[in-house]
């Protein structure tokens, strides 16, 4: 059933979509982020393999959220890793197994990108026929969150 909250269909549908991309990155940055947990080694290992825990376990928290706001309004929400390869910005790297100064960088550069795209995604969930102020400030507690994560990450870089 449609919900009747002030938005058009057509309009929850762009939203969905907005937040099925953001879903496929959170899941793909999860993903990734959890391998470099598993194949971390180096003299920082034990606070790398920790920091990337902490990290993982925000992107899961957020992968749920994500995921029930679609079905909040009223779409379904996917849920295979061939939807979430198919509708992420983020690439991944098969077979590769970075060093730590190369899983630092390309977790930082994975989370400025989403940050970036956030940042444009956010006026679209609230321009001028779409009033979806609710995505807009849910996507914005999202962007603040990797900001965050990044600012970790940065400072690991000299
Ligand atoms: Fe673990």
């Amino acid at each position: 059933m449609t919900p009747h909250i002030g938005i058009t269909p057509k309009n929850l549908k762009k939203s969905t979509a907005m937040l099925a991309t953001i879903l496929s990155n959170e899941m793909t940055l999860y993903v990734k982020t959890r391998k470099f947990h598993w194949n971390i080694s180096g003299n920082s290992f034990m606070e790398l393999h920790k920091l990337f825990e902490e990290q993982y376990r925000i992107l899961e928290a957020n992968i749920d959220e994500v995921a029930e706001r679609i079905s909040q309004l009223g779409e379904k929400t996917i849920g295979t890793m061939k939807e979430f390869i198919d509708n992420s910005t983020l690439k991944e790297s098969p077979k590769e197994y970075a060093s730590q100064k190369h899983m630092l960088e390309e977790l930082l550069e994975n989370h400025e990108q989403l940050v970036t795209e956030f940042r444009e995604f956010i006026p679209a969930f609230e321009n001028d026929d779409n009033n979806d102020i609710g995505s807009a400030d849910f996507v914005t507690g999202l962007l603040q969150q990797h900001e965050k994560m990044a600012w970790v990450l940065r400072r690991y870089q000299v």
